[in-house]
């Protein structure tokens, strides 16, 4: 029998029958065999010569589980992505998969982020949620590897059955990394390239799967381009980058969603819309009308979202110093933990930054965790500070001193007026010699501004005994001047 040639492109119900909610999977393809079984309907491919048309099936559950889209401009590859995305959805539970998006094509899966399953959507200029989205996949990716060794575990299929059977409680099931455009990944965010290879070369047999989408083939590096086991091909802008076959791939219309899969045969990929109209005008509405139809029916725990670092941290809420002396600093990006420096193990701190960067904020931590500590007998700061952001801040009650150089602070105050009367009253009460009591602290710590301010008037060398700031350090001799000293310092180094 003659069939059609492939034209209206099916919408996913059409390819998934039988789609109704489920008090136990929330809505799903009730009638479809393989449901949680990572293996889920795109559209349909057409075999003319057997006069046979069957569904173009992505099986995601064993080494195919990377999937890799490529089609010229405008082809279809974000709507191809929102289809997958939601036959996924539709065919297994939030706790069963869950999908991390970086959506660099333009804001074509923003659709879907209100699905349960989804668990984060980055536009391109979201680049604080890109780089924490693959530092939560890679710190899963590394819980995984731990769990499967402790557990003596040799495959993903035996983490899931212990999932399923709550022995191993574990929020994520099935990750999938999307990214839609791949071009942008590499030219935007080359830190994060090697990092996402890294997790499609380790992730799949821990369940962490990559779908990428791009415009050729050779944007993505062969390395990786070997991993991904799925390909689907739209149409190219050169056939000759085709890897099914050059010659076919030049027969593909132009015609958004046709394209060839690894057979060779011609397919249309299907819309993600569950209202079985193939229109594309309203396509979006008809998306986002799925996507909260699923969303209404889903009473369980959603994906786990994606933790960013606060836009404020207060510092009272680092943990204290600890040890002799640890300083928490900040917060660390990667693992969302304290980030600490070690005046034990490493004697000395320097802050580097632009200007309002936060480089006084990082010393003022480091001179509470020492007046904190320490007893004035113990420890004594010398802060050499022409921009006062820590004058006021080390309290004279806990005995700690604060030094000016007296070359330092003599060239300052020619070279710039008092900002404030406030600050001049400040620097007066400033002690001016070191306590004679059981000559000197064990410790002499000393934080230095190092604002890019303080370079010596000019006409002037800067003073060869003691070092102003990180510039002048550089040039003057080292010698005169120890930012960290066992012993009290040496008496020239005093004002
Ligand atoms: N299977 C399909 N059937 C019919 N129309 C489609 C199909 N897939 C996509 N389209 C239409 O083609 C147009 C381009 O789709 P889409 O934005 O997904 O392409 P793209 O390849 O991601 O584009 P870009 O290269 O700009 O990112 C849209 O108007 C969309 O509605
Ligand atoms: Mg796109």
């Amino acid at each position: 029998m003659w069939l059609p040639p492939l034209t209206a492109s099916p919408s996913l119900d059409q390819l998934l029958p039988g789609i109704v909610p489920d008090p136990v999977r929330g809505m799903s393809a009730a009638d479809y065999p393989a449901l949680g079984r990572l293996r889920v309907p795109l559209g349909m491919v057409d075999r003319p010569y057997e006069q046979l048309r069957e569904l173009l099936v992505a099986d995601l559950s064993a080494a195919d589980g990377h999937l890799g889209l490529v089609g010229a401009p405008q082809t279809g590859k974000s709507t191809a992505l929102r289809t997958l995305i939601l036959s996924l959805a539709l065919t297994h539970t939030p706790e069963e998969i869950q999908f991390y998006c970086l959506d660099f094509g333009g804001g074509g899966l923003v659709s879907v982020s209100g699905l349960p399953h989804v668990g984060s959507v980055s536009t391109r200029l979201e680049r604080d949620r890109a780089l924490r989205t693959v530092a939560e996949l890679t710190q899963l990716l590394e819980r995984r590897e731990q769990e499967f060794t402790d557990r003596g575990l040799e495959s993903m299929a035996a983490y899931r059955a212990l999932r399923a059977q709550g022995v191993l409680e574990d929020r994520y099931g099935d990750v999938f990394l999307v990214v839609d455009g791949w071009f942008t990944l590499r030219q935007d965010y080359e830190d994060l390239e090697p990092k996402v290879m890294e997790l499609a070369v380790r992730g799949l047999s821990f369940g962490i799967h990559l779908v990428a989408s791009a415009v050729r083939w050779s944007e993505i590096r062969p390395r990786l381009r070997d991993m991904l086991g799925t390909k689907l091909e739209l149409r190219l802008g050169d056939a000759l980058e085709s890897e099914v076959g050059p010659r076919i791939a030049a027969t593909v219309p132009h015609q958004p969603g046709r394209g060839l899969a690894a057979s060779g045969h011609h397919f249309l990929a299907a819309l993600p819309r569950l209202d079985s109209s193939s229109g594309i005008a309203d396509l979006t509405v008809a998306t986002k009308a799925a996507v909260a139809e699923i969303s209404t029916f889903w009473t369980g725990r959603t994906a786990p979202g994606v933790r960013l670092l606060p836009t404020r941290l207060p510092s009272t809420d680092l943990p204290p110093a600890e040890g002799d002396l640890r300083v928490a600093l900040g917060w660390d990006e990667q693992r969302l933990e304290p980030v600490w420096h070690d005046f034990a193990t490493t004697a000395h701190l320097m802050v580097f930054g632009d200007g309002e960067t936060g480089k006084t904020n990082a010393l003022r931590l480091a001179a509470r965790a020492i007046t904190d500590r320490y007893t004035p007998d113990q420890a004594r700061i010398i802060a050499a500070d022409p921009g006062r952001g820590l004058l006021s801040f080390i309290p004279r009650s806990t005995g700690s001193d604060m030094w000016w150089t007296a070359t330092a602070w003599t060239r300052w105050r020619a070279t710039r007026p008092s900002r404030s009367a406030s600050a001049s009253r400040a620097r007066r009460s400033a002690p001016s010699s070191w306590p004679a009591a059981t000559g000197g602290p064990g410790r002499c710590c000393s934080p230095w501004s190092t604002t890019t301010t303080c370079s010596p008037p000019a006409g002037s060398a800067p003073t060869p005994r003691c070092h102003r700031c990180f510039r002048c350090c550089r040039t003057a001799p080292r010698s005169a001047c120890t930012w960290w000293w066992p012993a009290p310092p040496p008496a020239r180094c005093g004002p």
